[in-house]
């Protein structure tokens, strides 16, 4: 199971739709906007998007409360104008994942509202119920007092999102169900009826919502999850093979290897590596991120963890590398812009499958203090609009500023992709030419081979092979020069010849007879 031929050379945006692109002027993105800006992330050099839960609902965690999983939330359009967005970018030759929400719905998805009624009726097994008003449910947030059934429900996030019945792992009193059990297998088929009914209409696959919570007290392995994806995936493998899956897990070899997810991200969840590449948010004083220029440059905190999902997972799937998402604070919080360069150049060209996250390529700033919006809470400072031209709201719609899904940066100097065209230095410039030269080169791709060149504690360059390249990033303020016998797994063309111009660069460096070198806060590729 590797999945389908295009992931190898797929580059993914996501798109926060609220926030992209208004065309009607209500203050809110729309398809419509969406469509209009396909030529944009096309020329960008993102071949496939990841779209936040658009389908209907009461909006309390911003969609992730889906009240219909086969309607679009009105405010988006119409689901003839999301089929129709499928089109024009099938005829771009990109893809788009929509956001599945297996694990819960909203309390006001008709499900639920079937499955708290008194009587027995087809929903009653669809959710997790006690079976007494007052019963708690250990180990799991529960509500009690809203509906008229003798029983407490459990939630999976908020208090608006009931957790849906895949089944316990261990079944320990009456009311719970096993893995095997019908309602749970009920719920599989419902999710499997929702994901059909996307992918019939033009839908290349998901990004999957909490993907390792399905299966309540599950082993630590989290084989009962696994076990309810690999049936699920069913539905992609045998009828729309070309579709994949992407899990919020952060945990790639139970994902991959587990659950038979095509990627999984590497998020910013306690106790993963990533975070020590750009956002440091784990040990208590200064943040020592990989990528800030002061922070010593530590790559053997990321690397043994890397290495190990890496080969584990290498011919079965990918890990999938993210700029930021919806839920994380944007680097520009705590990098600099040359920071952030390289930064990116090194996930863009890792194996496995990067993400970027919508205003990143041009440098949005993380907004620390906005009120909460839609249950984003600190989220909400990741999710302002698009910053398009200096026109009325920066180009991201023509309502009123009162009437904004969330303000627009303020500043006189705000960051706009119109700028950012015209700045051949910009870090969208930057991404273009890395992503540009990543689809030129199959060395760069998902599958191209990885090895480490020449990795040290707490010292800097991190050198690196990706078939046939090497590649250096010293985010250091200082130049390095690493000697030839100190490498291990150099090209066999560069061991010859020991000289070679960069074929990308930020910063400066190359290779020369005393070896390699790479400037102050330097990234390079050399043949
Ligand atoms: C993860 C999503 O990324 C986040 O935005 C959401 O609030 C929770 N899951 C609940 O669905």
């Amino acid at each position: 199971m590797s999945g389908p031929k295009w992931l190898n050379d797929a580059v993914f945006y996501e798109i926060y739709p609220q926030s992209f692109q208004d065309t009607n002027g209500d203050g809110i993105g729309d398809f419509e906007g969406i469509i209009e800006r396909l030529d944009y992330i096309k020329n960008l050099g993102c071949n496939a998007l990841w779209i936040n839960p658009c389908y209907d609902s009461p909006f309390k965690d911003a969609g992730y409360d889906v009240r219909d999983y086969k309607s679009v939330a009105p405010r988006y359009g119409t689901n003839e104008d999301l089929y129709r967005l499928f089109d024009e970018a099938h005829r771009r030759s990109m893809h788009v994942f929509l956001d599945l929400v297996p694990g819960h719905t909203s309390e006001e998805h008709a499900w639920f509202r079937e499955s708290g009624r008194a009587g027995h009726n087809e929903y009653s097994g669809r959710y997790i119920w006690s079976d007494l008003w007052i019963a708690g449910m250990q180990g799991h947030p529960y509500i009690a007092g809203e509906c008229e059934r003798n029983g407490t429900y459990m939630l999976n996030f908020f208090k608006c999102q009931p957790a849906l019945n895949y089944g316990f792992g261990t079944v320990t009193a009456p009311w719970q169900d096993g893995l095997d059990d019908p309602e749970p297998h009920r719920t599989r088929e419902a999710m499997k009826d929702v994901m059909r009914f996307w992918l019939s209409h033009g839908c290349d696959g998901f990004r999957v919502d909490m993907a390792d919570s399905l299966v309540k007290d599950d082993d630590d392995s989290k084989s009962g999850t696994a076990e309810v994806w690999r049936d699920l995936r069913r539905v992609i493998d045998e009828e729309y093979p070309e579709a994949a899956l992407v899990s919020e897990w952060s945990n790639p070899k139970q994902a991959v290897l587990g659950a038979h997810f095509n990627m999984d991200f590497y998020l910013d969840h306690p106790g993963k590596a990533y975070n020590t590449l750009v956002r440091d948010n784990e040990t208590e004083g200064p943040d020592r991120s990989f990528f800030r220029k002061d922070a010593g440059g530590d790559i053997e905190r990321f690397l043994p963890q890397f290495l190990s999902d890496y080969e584990a997972v290498k011919g079965h799937g990918y890990i999938a590398f993210i700029t930021c998402n919806h839920d994380t604070p944007r680097m520009s919080r705590t990098l600099t812009e040359r920071e952030r360069k390289l930064a990116y150049a090194f996930l863009f060209t890792l194996p496995g499958v990067p993400f970027l996250y919508y205003g990143d390529e041009i440098g949005i700033p993380y907004f620390e203090d906005l009120p909460t919006k839609e249950g984003g809470y600190t989220r909400t400072g990741t999710r302002t609009p698009m910053q398009w031209n200096h026109g009325r709201n920066l180009g991201f719609s023509t309502a009123d500023a009162a009437k904004l899904y969330l303000p627009v940066d303020p500043s006189e100097d705000a960051a706009t992709v119109e700028d950012a065209e015209a700045d051949p230095d910009s870090l969208y410039h930057t991404v273009q030419d890395i992503l540009q030269l990543r689809h030129a080169q199959d060395d760069l791709k998902a599958d191209g081979e990885f090895a480490v060149v020449y990795a040290k504690k707490e010292s800097c360059p991190f050198l690196y092979r990706r078939g046939s390249l090497l590649l250096g990033v010293n985010p250091s303020g200082s130049a390095v020069t690493v000697p030839w016998e100190e490498l291990s797994q150099v090209p066999d063309q560069l061991a010859g010849h020991k000289s070679a111009e960069p074929l990308f660069c930020i910063g400066g460096g190359g290779a020369a007879a005393e070896g390699i070198t790479l400037e102050a806060q330097s990234f390079m590729i050399v043949r």
